[in-house]
């Protein structure tokens, strides 16, 4: 099977893991505050806080942003569960926002339109998640002018994106947001195996979610509270936290993986030119790219419309699995989970995630994936289509 994404691990990563192994820190070394400056560097952000998954990374945002219990946040409904189950994990209402037909992203219209209909009715979100699906900038600019206007923080959800820029500027490094997250889950761009970061430009978010990463614990004297002088305080719990850390192992492979993100893009675009350039006269819909981002490709998804091919997705999904071609769905509509459907939600409440649930298909997309392979996924998807 050619599955629709996968790792690359070099001899440089083993090494890099198996020097971490045999040093005096496997956990808490040096490595995690290595890698947490390297992305930030790399992003031009202020401050990393790594974790050990993105899902873990959006929880700890999310409560250092304040949101609780009887507050709203949004996200969209076409992305990985994670990025709304953060909202509930605080206890917090949730709702959707449409897609942009077009890019697959929440749609800046359709947010302003909830708004303004959420502000008559005194319950306007006080977090709103951006998800950068497939690795394409939200329309972040439209997004933050709301934000101004209307008063919500923003997260980018960007587990897909790493290495990808909007406006020339890299993905992360938070201009128009207040935290940036990243997976480094085997299938996304770099990998720790599991593993996610928090990237922000603010010390006091970045303060809390150190806190909420490690239990609620300080070490830092200012804000500890005084205890009698003859007792030794050399850490607090000043509030309730998880263990969301990273590991030295973890961060040591993230190091060595960062190394050759740039390489990993730019093969992701040659595969991504390559499917253009080979189903360019297939009556199948492309992703498509705005001018002003630049994907990082983490998925390349395909629409199966069948008024156009008169094949639909699922015969297409079938043919191409019989084909052992590990095609993917990226995603069922999130409020259409059995769980979340207990809220209320139902089907036709956003209808252009909707639509394009009915039609995707993601097909193999990962910087190791042979040339005859991406001939072989094309010959099988023309003869599916036949
Ligand atoms: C958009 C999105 N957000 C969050 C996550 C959660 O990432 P992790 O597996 O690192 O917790 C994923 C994982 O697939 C994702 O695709």
């Amino acid at each position: 099977m050619i599955p629709y994404g996968r790792q690359d691990i070099t001899q440089q990563d083993i090494d890099s893991v198996i020097e971490v192994l045999q040093s005096d820190f496997i956990t808490q070394g040096p490595k995690v505050p290595a890698f947490e400056e390297a992305l930030a560097t790399y992003c031009n952000t202020q401050h990393g806080i790594a974790t050990n998954s993105a899902t873990s990374a959006l929880h700890i945002a999310c409560i250092a942003l304040g949101l609780k219990q009887g507050d709203h946040a949004w996200t969209t409904p076409i992305t990985f569960v994670a990025s709304a189950n953060c909202i509930l994990y605080c206890g917090a209402h949730i709702d959707f926002v449409d897609i942009n037909p077009e890019t697959y992203n929440l749609c800046p219209n359709a947010l302003e339109e909830k708004l303004q209909k959420a502000k008559q009715d005194g319950c306007l979100p006080k977090v709103i998640i951006a998800v950068h699906l497939c690795g394409q900038s939200c329309d972040m600019k439209a997004i933050y002018k709301l934000s101004q206007e209307y008063g919500f923080k923003i997260i980018e959800d960007a587990s897909h994106a790493i290495g990808g820029s909007y406006e020339g500027k890299p993905i992360g490094n938070c201009q128009y947001s207040d935290i940036t997250i990243f997976s480094f889950h085997p299938v996304k761009i770099i990998t720790t195996a599991e593993g996610g970061i928090a990237l922000t430009n603010s010390l006091e978010l970045k303060e809390r979610m150190v806190r909420y990463r490690s239990h609620g614990i300080t070490t830092n004297q200012e804000i500890m509270e005084t205890r009698t002088d003859e007792e030794i305080w050399n850490y607090q719990q000043i509030d309730i936290g998880f263990n969301y850390r990273m590991t030295d192992l973890q961060a040591a492979l993230g190091l060595s993986q960062l190394e050759r993100l740039d390489e990993y893009i730019n093969i992701r675009h040659d595969i991504a030119n390559k499917y253009q350039q080979l189903l360019d006269k297939t009556p199948i819909i492309l992703p498509k790219q705005k001018t002003n981002t630049r994907s990082s490709f983490h998925l390349y998804p395909i629409r199966i419309r069948q008024s156009l091919c008169g094949k639909d997705q699922k015969q297409i999904y079938n043919k191409l699995r019989e084909a052992s071609i590990g095609v993917n769905l990226h995603y069922i509509p999130v409020y259409l989970q059995p769980y979340y459907e207990k809220f209320g939600f139902k089907r036709g409440y956003c209808p252009n995630a909707e639509a394009y649930f009915r039609e995707a298909i993601s097909i193999p997309m990962y910087p190791t994936l042979a040339e005859d392979q991406q001939r072989t996924i094309v010959n099988e998807l023309h003869k599916a289509l036949r």
